[in-house]
């Protein structure tokens, strides 16, 4: 199934999953060309080498960058880099803009559409190399129900232009593949850090609300190691606590992307990166609740609720002349926090609520034989998640293992 050592183009390796896919990759022996771009005054190769340090790999094995770009023709390859690539006989696409709202003139169309169409010509340019791509589980957009691990050629309703573009990439993908080009297309749910360490590379995403739980911790003076508890009824964090909140680990994703990215042309087909035992929103408030010391309100988006949601943002207010100045800072500092929860959380939101329950057969049958599954998404993996995104800044302040 899998051929001796093959040679891999990737995309997305200063990323997430991408990062981790090379560090994979690497530890099986390949031979590795990324694609990627420089920026902040570092080098395309610095900064693949500096990511390959925040996922605890080597950052100075041996593999090659091109500098690239998914939004330019040709993909920014040089006619030299072009003719280097003769010898690529498998490609991963990891690259993807994951902005969830549109930006620019036709951001994330632009990179997550253009960008696969460009990846797909440039696999096909190769003789028709296998071509993994990674989407995501969320193009099924938001409905009840099962997900299969097929391709929807009718638009489901979509929470964001972000799943609609990665929707429109896989019928690219899924053409090509009728057209003859091998085609396999991986799907992972929501993504946090590595299961051993928590370490993450980027913080969007699943972070974004407990970057907002953070910031309410420390513009309300609350240290979360402290021993009060914050009551902050007014949240209203959106969810029906018993529906599953699908997250998986960093690392399980890296090794399944990479394990099916280095197999043969035989192996075709959509896989589910998710989790088949997700926990319950209710237990992700627990364990969010615990590490930030929060009353987190227990509001289920199925029933009617007592009251219309909270206006935001919400105004302080006016107080009786000679409050303690005290009182009238804490709450000034409190509606504040509550701005910047919704700001940081407002993106994610839809994401818990009419969470559909993925079917993870086929990912299954390929990647158990392998011995790879996805860790358990407890407590205790949730507390490494969080402790390495509060030891970073989510990503702001300095990264442990970086160069
Ligand atoms: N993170 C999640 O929770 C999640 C969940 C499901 C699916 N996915 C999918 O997983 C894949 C990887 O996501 P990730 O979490 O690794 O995201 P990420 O950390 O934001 O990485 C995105 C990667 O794409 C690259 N990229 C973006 N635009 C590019 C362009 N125009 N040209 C070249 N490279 C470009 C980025 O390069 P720069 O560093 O230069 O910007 C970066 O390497 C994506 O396809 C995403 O849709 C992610």
């Amino acid at each position: 199934m899998t051929s001796e050592r093959p040679t891999i183009l990737l995309t997305g390796a200063t990323g997430q999953v991408g990062g981790t896919v090379l560090g994979e990759l690497l530890d099986a022996g390949c031979r590795v060309i990324c694609l990627a771009r420089g920026r902040g005054g570092r080098t395309a190769e610095q900064r693949v080498r500096a990511t390959l340090a925040l996922v605890g790999r080597d950052p100075h094995l041996d593999f090659e960058v091109f500098d690239g770009d998914l939004t330019r023709p040709d993909l920014g390859l040089s006619p030299d880099a072009l003719r280097r690539l003769a010898g690529v006989d498998r490609v991963i696409h990891s690259a993807a803009r994951v902005a969830f709202e549109v930006v620019g003139r036709n951001e994330p169309f632009e990179t997550n559409v253009g960008g696969t169409h460009l990846m797909l010509e440039l696999a096909r340019s190769l003789g028709g190399v296998p071509f993994t791509h990674v989407s995501t589980a969320y193009v099924c957009g938001q409905r009840p129900g099962v997900a299969p691990e097929a391709i929807s050629t009718a638009p489901p309703a979509f929470r964001n232009p972000y799943e609609a573009s990665k929707w429109k990439a896989e019928l690219l993908v899924h053409a090509a593949g009728r057209d003859g080009l091998p085609v396999r297309i991986c799907r992972p749910s929501i993504i946090v850090g590595g299961a051993r360490d928590g370490r993450a590379v980027n913080f969007h995403g699943f972070y974004l609300i407990c970057r907002a739980l953070s910031a309410m911790c420390h513009l309300a003076g609350h240290d979360r190691l402290g021993a009060d508890e914050l009551i902050l009824a007014d949240l209203d964090v959106p969810g029906a606590l018993d529906g599953p909140i699908n997250l998986v680990t960093a690392d399980f994703v890296g090794a399944a992307v990479a394990r099916i990215g280095m197999m043969g042309p035989e192996v075709g087909g959509v896989y589910h990166l998710t989790h088949p035992t997700p926990p319950t929103l209710g237990e992700l408030y627990d364990a969010l609740s615990a590490f930030y010391r929060l009353h987190l309100p227990r509001v289920d988006a199925r029933r009617p609720r007592p009251r219309p949601p909270t206006p935001r943002p919400r105004p302080v207010a006016p107080r009786p002349r000679g409050e303690a100045p005290r009182l009238r800072r804490r709450e000034r500092m409190l509606a504040q926090a509550s701005q910047r929860f919704w700001r940081f959380s407002e993106a994610v939101r839809p994401y818990f609520s009419e969470t559909p329950v993925f079917d993870t057969r086929a990912a299954r049958a390929l990647l158990e034989p392998l011995d790879i599954r996805p860790a358990a998404i407890d407590r205790l993996t949730l507390q490494r998640v969080l402790e390495y995104a509060e030891l970073t800044g989510f990503g702001k302040g300095p990264k442990p293992g970086g160069i």
